[in-house]
Parts: C-alpha cells; sequence; structure tokens
C-alpha cells in the first residue's frame, strides 16, 4: 500500500509519561506497517497566529502537528465540535447551544488542516481522517485537487436523520461526507441512519447495499466496529492486579466485592443515572449493604464547556448523598475518584471486580467494556453491566445488557452479577472474549485500510459477519 496519512483532532506523540491509549497504539502499528504519518492538532492553545506546522520524530515514525490559537480553540473545539456536534450525535438536542460563529471557527480549522495537508501529501497517499471534528475536512482537500482515496471513521454515534436535520447548517455539513470514498462506522445502526440521510436529505442514488452514486465518485459506507489490543490487555490485567498500587486498593477493600466503573467526565456516559441506579439497589438489596464497594473513575473532561462544569458539581453531589445515607464509619459505598489511572492500573482493577458497570445513555461503541471483558480471570470472570445504547451492545450480547434510564432493572442487574453462579460467568465469558478476540484493534484497522484501499469486496455488516455471538441458549 502506498503511504498512510491518519488525520485527527488530537494527535497521540509519545512522550515520557504519557502512555498511549489503545487507538493511539493502533494508529503507530499501521503506520510503523505502511509507513506514513499522523496529522493533527499539537494539543497548545498558542498566542502566535504563525505558529508553524512541525513535524516530530520517533524513532521512525512522524507526527506533523499544528497548534490553535485560542479563537480556534473556543470556537472549533469548544464551540462546534463538543458543544454542537458531540451532544446531536449523542442524541441531545436539548444540549446543543449553535452559533454561527462556532460554525465559522470550524470550518476555518478544517481549511487550515486541508492548507497544511496540501504541502504534505503526494498524488497516491491514502488518507485516512477519523471522527466529528474534521467531517468538511476531504471536501476541502478536493477542493484543492486531491483525488486520493479517502477514508473516514466516525468514533461516536450516527443519529437517525429525524434528530440530525435538527442541526442548523446539516444542509451543508452532512453530504461533504459524500466526499469521502469510504464512510465507516461503529455499528448497522448507525450506518443505516447514515444511508438513511442519503437518500432522504441528498436524494442520492443507492448503487448497491453498500455505496451511493454522486456525480464525482461512488461513496461505499460500512461497519468496522472498533476493538481493543485483546491479548496484550489480558495481559497487562493479568500481570498488574500484583502491582502494589492495586494489591493496596483490594486490601482497603478488606474482603468486600467490588464494582466498577471507569468513564470520562461526561453527561453521554449515564453516570447520574448509575448512581441512581446504585443506591436503589441498596435500597432494594439491603443484603448487599456493607458487602460491595462501587469505584467510580472518573477523569474530569471538557470543563471550560458549562454542562461538563455543572455534571461535576451533579455527580460528586449524588456520590455524597449515598455515601451519606448508606454509609456507615466502616464502609463507604461509593468510591468516587476524579484523577485518571494508567491503562496498566485500570486493567488490574478490572480484574479485581465482581462486576462491570458500563451504562452510558448513548456512545458510539465503548472501549471499556471490551477491556472490563479482556481483563477478567477466565476461570472466576467478572460479569459485564452494559448499556444497549452502547455500540459495544450490538457484539457483546452476551453481557448483561441494560437499559440506562430504568434505574430499577439496573439495580436488579446488579443483584443479579453480583450473585451470578460461576458457570453462568464462565459461559457468558467465554462467549465475550471470542468477541473481542475475532475483531481486535489491529484488524479493525487493517480491515478498513483494506476496503478503502483494494475496493475489496466490502464485508457484510457484522451482525451478518457472525461477529454478534447469540446468547448461548441456556442463558437466553
Ligand atoms: C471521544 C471522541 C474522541 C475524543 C475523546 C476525548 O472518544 O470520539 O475523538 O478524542 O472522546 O475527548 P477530547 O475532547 O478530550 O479529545
Amino acid at each position: 500500500m502506498a503511504r498512510l496519512i491518519v488525520v485527527s483532532n488530537r494527535v497521540a506523540v509519545p512522550s515520557g509519561d504519557s502512555q498511549a491509549g489503545g487507538l493511539a497504539v493502533a494508529v503507530r502499528s499501521l503506520l510503523k506497517r505502511h509507513g506514513g504519518l499522523w496529522f493533527g492538532w499539537s494539543g497548545t492553545v498558542s498566542a502566535d497566529e504563525d505558529a508553524a506546522t512541525r513535524t516530530i520524530q520517533r524513532g521512525d515514525m512522524s507526527y506533523v502537528v499544528t497548534d490553535l490559537v485560542e479563537a480556534d480553540y473556543q470556537e472549533y473545539y469548544n464551540g462546534f465540535a463538543n458543544r454542537v456536534l458531540w451532544p446531536i450525535l449523542h442524541y441531545r438536542l436539548d444540549l446543543a447551544e449553535f452559533s454561527r460563529r462556532d460554525l465559522s471557527g470550524y470550518r476555518r480549522v478544517n481549511a487550515h488542516f486541508a492548507n497544511e495537508l496540501n504541502n504534505l501529501l503526494q498524488p497516491d497517499d491514502v488518507i485516512w481522517v477519523h471522527d466529528y471534528h474534521l467531517i468538511p475536512l476531504a471536501k476541502m482537500l478536493r477542493d484543492r485537487g486531491h483525488s486520493n482515496r479517502i477514508g473516514y471513521f466516525l468514533h461516536v454515534p450516527f443519529p437517525p436523520p429525524e434528530i440530525l436535520t435538527a442541526l442548523p447548517n446539516h444542509e451543508w455539513l452532512i453530504p461533504q461526507l459524500s466526499a469521502y470514498d469510504l464512510v465507516g462506522f461503529q455499528t448497522e445502526n448507525d450506518a443505516t441512519n447514515f444511508a438513511r440521510y442519503l437518500e432522504n436529505e441528498c436524494k442520492l442514488q443507492k448503487r448497491g447495499e453498500f455505496s451511493y452514486q454522486t456525480p464525482e465518485r461512488t461513496v461505499r459506507v460500512g461497519v468496522f466496529p472498533i476493538g481493543i489490543e485483546t491479548h496484550e490487555f489480558s495481559r497487562l490485567a493479568r500481570r498488574s492486579v500484583r502491582s502494589p498500587l492495586v494489591r493496596g486498593v483490594l486490601d482497603s477493600l478488606a474482603g468486600r466485592a467490588m464494582m466498577i466503573g471507569v468513564d470520562r467526565l461526561d453527561y453521554s456516559k449515564g453516570l447520574a443515572q448509575r448512581m441512581d441506579a446504585f443506591e436503589r439497589f441498596l435500597a432494594v438489596y439491603p443484603d448487599w449493604r456493607g458487602k460491595v464497594t462501587y469505584l467510580q473513575i472518573t477523569p474530569k473532561s471538557r470543563s471550560e464547556i458549562q454542562e461538563y462544569a455543572e455534571m461535576e458539581r451533579t455527580i460528586s453531589e449524588a456520590a455524597g448523598r449515598i455515601n451519606g445515607a448508606y454509609g456507615e464509619i466502616a464502609w463507604t459505598p461509593i468510591r468516587y475518584v476524579n484523577r485518571a489511572y494508567s491503562r496498566s492500573v485500570l486493567a488490574g482493577l478490572f480484574r479485581s471486580a465482581r462486576a462491570g458497570l458500563v451504562t452510558p445513555l448513548r456512545d458510539g461503541m465503548n472501549l471499556v467494556a471490551k477491556e472490563y471483558i479482556a481483563a477478567q480471570d477466565p476461570e472466576d470472570p467478572g460479569v459485564l453491566i452494559l448499556s444497549r445504547f452502547a455500540g459495544a451492545a450490538a457484539e457483546c450480547t452476551a453481557a448483561l445488557l441494560v437499559n440506562p434510564y430504568d434505574p430499577e432493572t439496573v439495580a436488579t442487574s446488579i443483584s443479579h452479577a453480583l450473585s451470578m453462579p460461576l458457570e453462568e460467568r464462565r459461559t457468558r465469558h467465554q462467549a465475550l472474549f471470542q468477541v473481542i478476540s475475532d475483531n481486535d484493534l489491529n484488524s479493525w484497522g487493517e480491515h478498513f485500510l483494506a476496503v478503502l484501499t483494494k475496493d475489496a469486496a466490502m464485508p457484510p455488516w457484522p451482525e451478518r459477519l457472525g461477529l454478534a455471538p447469540t446468547i448461548p441458549a441456556r442463558l437466553a
């Protein structure tokens, strides 16, 4: 394959003290194999309008990064990307705050990315653009004369046209996705919503099951559920469970069962509803009081946006209220922590937790769900409680699937998880582990690139691929 150019809002340039997250590892391994570079925002907000785009070399890897100035950061990142697109793509029209100024900042930064790439691109480079920050990028590159193969992957959900058309200027923004050669989604549901948008709003003609014809090109639409580095994460968990930090946490539980949740502090994660469900659980199943500790790790995120700042208060108040009502001097029901921990510590904590709570109100995939599965001891695994509204639910049907809006059933599932017999836990875990091994992060990346570059036959969407296991008959 020709050179690969990966483009995303954030670029994970390795530094001494940072540990690469899942996607960063995958991008690096794709770039190692195919050669190329990773382009995007440096993460720095600079006062200098003319701050140069620079190349950072780490071994044989090239990262090309550009700064944002304060107005870009406010209008493009905090503004249109995270105050408009993020809520709407997560079905939260009530939280979207549209302004024309933010939209023009979003266009400006995308045009800046296109101009910088314009200086770097060679005619046969293959370009892979990631996520909602960069929807118009392909069209802007086409306008600058580039006819390269360009693929796009949306990491977050794609809502039905009935929701998306409430976005002011959607008729400018969304059709620009048809400037890509391949548009990939996490689930069949997302891809179907996009197909409906193309048919109903853009009146595009369907060419085959997975493609649409525009005057310029054939746009293919695919489902590529993202995975994790399954075997590597399992190994990490086995090692980390013996580390002093994880052992210290276990000792501090004094033999109590642990439940765990790990989420960025974001309204899409359903944290308030999860706290309510845990409170319900303590009320309805009093035998569990004093016997289980719920550890919720929630690093702060996007704190300059009002909804996020308000959530910080709401969630810590809920944790305090529940601890005040149910706690005892020797038992705190919820340990709520706003710090970020390394992948290795999280892996060890996941392995030590009898239940994993992953209950977003809406999520593109949710890799914490997959990491929790990978981290378990197959001989004595914990139980995953998973929202039916996470993309992961399409594949992870052997988890305890719940409606996060219904605290009663989540409370019942917590009790079910904590008292589940070993045999049922093993059967469920085996089915889940199979799914995340068959479709790991590496096969996700290679699969996307194969379809983008080789015109490989579009693979059937995952449900038809048999990736989604059916619940073993005995558990159904
Ligand atoms: C989601 C998005 C990513 C984003 C991440 C963290 O997973 O899909 O594109 O990078 O959240 O959000 P942040 O705003 O901190 O980059």
